[in-house]
């Protein structure tokens, strides 16, 4: 704010408390002490103005709201270059340093909590039952919009707990994904393959799992084209690769869904799953953690 506004506005603000404490003492001076029944003299369609003081608990109400405001100015910066003097906040409280001290105080009492789990490896954490704890609560407050709160995931967003991974299912590897995040790319075969071309290769990778096709799917076309164009990053057998996070289409887990009319979807525009890198949000030391709780959720039994 430039000087002047930060001279009017300081004016303003102090000048109305100080005129509102005269105002009210100035009222409450020569008014009689106790009520009465006589009226001012003052009409107004038919009510009548009692000659009556300021009700005691109405006076001490106003009074509060203005010590209130005194204190508050004195206490929290806000006019002018005055910075306030709430203790704890030499320098003057804002909303950053209020922030600042919670979160010094968190590391404070966390730090070396962090520290010792990040001295282990992903695999030995996930056996910690603290560790666990902190991980299951990091990965409600970052992870479970997309993925889910049980982690199973929806369309588009993986299951965290089904052993069935894009990207691989190593203590290391999932801390990989975490951190950096993956972008995945499955390109768009519409203009490539045409409708027809489409129709025969989704029945084919559905018929992979073991799915049935509607009448008129070309499957030994379909298989020629899958060889040609899918093989080099599905694989031969289409059981996927892990290093490009092109999905095994062998195993009846359906990311963008099954049926004849999703997987020809998927085949027109190509699909593009995005997860994102948690390296500068979160950190190595959380993001440890939350590897060591979605490594855990592998290591139970298939939900
Ligand atoms: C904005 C949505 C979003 C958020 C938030 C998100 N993810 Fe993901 N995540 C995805 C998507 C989408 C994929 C799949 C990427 C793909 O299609 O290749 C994915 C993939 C993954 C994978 C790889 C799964 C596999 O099969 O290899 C892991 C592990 C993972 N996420 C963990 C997490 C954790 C832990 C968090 C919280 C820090 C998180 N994700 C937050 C969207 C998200
Ligand atoms: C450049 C590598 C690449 C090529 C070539 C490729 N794919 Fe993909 N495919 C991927 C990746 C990566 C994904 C995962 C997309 C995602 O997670 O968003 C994918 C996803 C899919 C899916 C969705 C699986 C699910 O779980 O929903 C199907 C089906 C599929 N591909 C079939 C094919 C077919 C058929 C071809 C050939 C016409 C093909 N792909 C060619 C990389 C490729």
């Amino acid at each position: 704010m430039t000087g002047f506004w930060s001279i009017y506005i300081t004016i303003l603000t102090v000048g109305t408390l100080l005129a509102l404490t005269w105002l009210i003492f100035a009222t409450r001076k020569g008014q009689r002490p106790d009520t009465t029944d006589q009226t001012m003299g003052h009409t107004f369609d038919g009510i009548e103005e009692y000659d009556n003081p300021l009700p005691r608990w109405w006076f001490m109400l106003f009074l509060g709201t203005l010590i209130f405001g005194a204190l508050y100015l004195v206490l929290y910066p806000g006019l002018g270059t005055w910075k306030g003097v709430l203790p704890g906040y030499e320098g003057g409280w804002t909303q950053v340093s209020q922030w600042q001290r919670e979160m010094d105080r968190a590391n404070e009492q966390y730090g070396p909590l962090y520290a010792k789990f990040a001295a282990m490896p992903v695999a030995e954490v996930a056996k910690d039952e603290q560790a666990l704890k902190m991980g299951s609560r990091l990965f409600a407050s970052n992870c479970s919009v997309c993925h889910g709160s049980d982690a199973k995931g929806a369309f588009g967003f993986p299951n965290l707990t089904d052993h069935d991974w894009l990207y691989g299912g190593q203590a290391d590897t999932i801390k990989t994904t975490i951190m950096g995040g993956r972008q995945a790319a499955m390109p768009a075969w519409k203009d490539i393959l045409g409708e027809e071309g489409i129709k025969n290769v989704a029945g084919y990778v559905r018929s992979l799992s073991g799915l049935k096709n509607p009448e008129g799917v070309d499957i030994a076309a379909g298989q020629k084209t899958f060889a040609t164009n899918c093989a080099v990053c599905h694989g031969a057998e289409g059981k996927g690769t892990q290093a490009m996070g092109a999905p095994n289409l062998t195993d009846g887990t359906w990311l963008y869904g099954s049926s004849f009319a999703q997987v020809q979807q998927t085949l027109r525009f190509g699909r593009n799953g995005m997860m994102p890198a948690q390296k500068d949000m979160l950190g190595n030391d959380k993001v440890h953690l939350l590897a060591a709780y979605v490594y855990s959720l592998s290591q139970q039994p298939a939900k």
